[in-house]
């Protein structure tokens, strides 16, 4: 059995369909239950959803033998897994952002609202600005409107949040999309069957780009 963890919620049904086209479909996980484990012992693998942000930890940790996550989720938390496959889905951006105008003070330190506090503190170590992170866990966009902060650094998909609240983006920290990561004891143990899934994923993945 392969165990894969995958993210709950709408990133987590495209990247199923991927799998499914790959020839490792379950139909049953799409039904609207409360059931959180699915297994097809045809194809020897047992699908469960879990929180995105904790893919990483059940993966880490040998829970999963694979998972999805996100790259943000990867550079924020820097799971000691191995990263087999961009997925070249769940595309976004990790920004800094601010309210319309927003110019850098640089007379006194920087306050960074965020979700993602390691990612914001490196990539202003990188470019030698000191801040005071406000660790948030959702909704940043109101930090820097009631003056919690001065800028925001999280993700941008189709931009509709920043511009319905009056923000925008002042630079692009990085680019953002799934990736399969393995257990790294799992992975030896299971080479065999793990890189038959990712060389059925790569096709699908060379056939939409
Ligand atoms: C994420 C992110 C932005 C929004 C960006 O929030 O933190 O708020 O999506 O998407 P857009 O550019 O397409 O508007 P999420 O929905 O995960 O909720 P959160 O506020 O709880 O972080």
């Amino acid at each position: 059995m392969i165990n894969i963890a995958l993210p709950k919620g709408r990133l987590g049904e495209k990247v199923y369909r991927m799998f499914e086209k790959a020839g490792y479909g379950c139909p049953e996980i799409l039904e609207n239950s409360r059931k959180l484990i699915f297994e097809s012992e045809t194809f020897g693998i047992r699908y469960f959803w879990v929180k995105p942000s904790d893919v990483a930890i059940y993966v880490e940790r040998g829970a999963a033998d694979i998972g999805v996550a996100g790259k943000d989720i990867i550079c924020e938390y820097k799971p000691d897994v191995y990263e087999l496959l961009d997925l070249k889905t769940g595309k976004c951006r990790m920004v800094v952002a601010a309210l319309k105008g927003y110019e850098y003070n640089d007379d006194r330190t920087l306050r960074v609202a965020t979700k993602f506090s390691s990612i914001a503190r490196e990539y202003y170590d990188s470019i030698g600005k000191d801040i005071d992170i406000i660790h948030l866990n959702g909704s940043i966009e109101l930090a820097p409107i009631l003056g919690l902060s001065d800028v925001i650094v999280d993700i941008v998909e189709t931009g509709t949040t920043l511009k319905e609240n009056n923000l925008e983006v002042l630079e692009t920290i990085m680019p953002i999309s799934a990736r399969l990561i393995a257990n790294k004891a799992g992975f030896k143990f299971k080479s065999e069957s793990i890189k038959s899934l990712v060389s059925s994923l790569s096709a699908q993945i060379g056939d939409m780009s």
